[in-house]
């Protein structure tokens, strides 16, 4: 006679294939019910996005199925409580950025230099580089990363924790897809640091190796909170050539430099135009202020990416460069701005 003893020693054998630990003892195994040699039970998921779900529903099925008597194996998938997560993970491995390897927080003096179009390319080409990256849009003022990256769907919740989005091999999460489109959000003070606490801590990033946080322009609450927050970030520095941009520039580096950020380098846009009617560059925002800047400021100069339609255009129509023209002049140049911050941020 098939009892629930006699399931429970079959299904005993399943492992959770990341904690290599029975499901039955995790208590991810449940209302296990028998009539008529069917079988039905739950499986209690740590989150419904779990890679290994069927791989793991697959295995149940198979050890039960091969049990005398039984006709038939049904599994119905849940997710396991707030509480029950905390009792299996008190150091909660799988929320927020505890498994974050690295976090990349790209920042600017002043605004509008390019600095999410950087990030985003960026983090495209660190994830061609074979990491596992996520972008974190902290720009609380005017996030601008899910219109870049061409995403609409608001991110779906799962025990008070947000999931991000995926979007062209990234995990995103912006807070400009937490409000309707067109709709301005005013962020004040304390409730800037909160906003950004709530990105860093409850969404559920997983494993990444690399995490890159698009900063709003200069040294306000959110940069501090940041740099409060996430003591061993490395900062990339966004300017253009101008001189204005410089000045702000010198402000933010001092803000990070004071929190004792590791300061990966600089990034100098908006650097020359190729106009096509001469080889020569033409540089509309001035001459050599990233290599200036980058000799003052004791910081190397990653790379200088040129004003080019391209980038603007794939910006504008949520297709980035480093996804449709990967292969093009500024898209190696990106490439090799993601392979020195690579080499950076390893440096032993
Ligand atoms: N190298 C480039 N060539 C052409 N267009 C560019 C380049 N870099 C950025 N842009 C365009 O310039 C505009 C501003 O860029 P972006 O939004 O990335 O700047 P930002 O510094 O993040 O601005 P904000 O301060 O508003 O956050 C966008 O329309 C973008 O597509
Ligand atoms: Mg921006």
């Amino acid at each position: 006679m098939l009892s629930e003893q006699t399931v429970r020693n079959a299904v005993a054998v399943v492992q959770d294939p990341e904690l290599k630990k029975s499901l039955l003892e995790l208590g991810m195994i449940r209302d296990i019910s028998i009539k008529d040699g069917r079988i039905s039970l739950t499986l209690a998921l740590t989150t419904s996005k779990c890679p290994k779900k069927n791989a793991m529903v697959e295995e149940i099925k198979q050890v039960l199925e091969a049990l005398p008597e039984v006709v038939n194996v049904e599994v119905q998938l849940t997710t396991l409580s707030q509480k029950e997560l905390q009792d299996l993970f008190p150091q909660h491995p799988l929320q927020g950025i505890e498994k974050v390897q690295h976090v990349l927080a790209v920042a600017s003096g002043k605004g509008g230099v390019g600095k999410t179009t950087i990030a985003i390319n960026i983090a495209l080409a660190l994830a061609a580089e074979g990491n596992r990256v996520g972008i974190l849009d902290a720009d609380v003022y005017g996030p601008s990363v899910a219109v870049m990256l061409g995403l609409h769907d608001a991110p779906e919740w799962e025990n008070r924790m947000i999931i991000p989005v995926q979007k062209f091999g990234l995990q995103v999460m912006s807070l400009g897809m937490l409000s309707k489109e067109g709709q301005a959000l005013i962020w004040r003070g304390p409730m800037v640091g909160k906003a950004i606490n709530q990105l860093l801590g409850q969404v559920m990033w997983g494993e990444l190796d690399y995490l890159v946080v698009d900063l709003p322009p200069g040294t306000g609450d959110p940069s501090i909170t940041v740099a409060q927050s996430i003591p061993k970030a490395a900062v990339l520095i966004v300017t253009t050539p101008q001189e204005v941009a410089l000045a702000d520039v010198r402000r933010a580096v001092e803000l990070f430099r004071k929190y004792d950020l590791n300061m990966v380098g600089l990034v100098e846009n908006m650097s020359y135009f190729m106009c096509g009617h001469t080889s020569e560059p033409i540089e509309i925002f001035g001459h050599g202020g990233g290599a200036k800047l980058s000799e003052e400021l004791g910081l190397p100069l990653l790379g200088a990416v040129p004003i080019e339609l391209q980038i603007g255009v794939s910006g504008d129509s949520g297709v980035p460069l480093m996804v449709s023209a990967a292969d093009s002049e500024a898209g190696h140049i990106f490439q090799t701005i993601a392979r020195k911050i690579l080499a950076e941020v390893n440096r032993p």
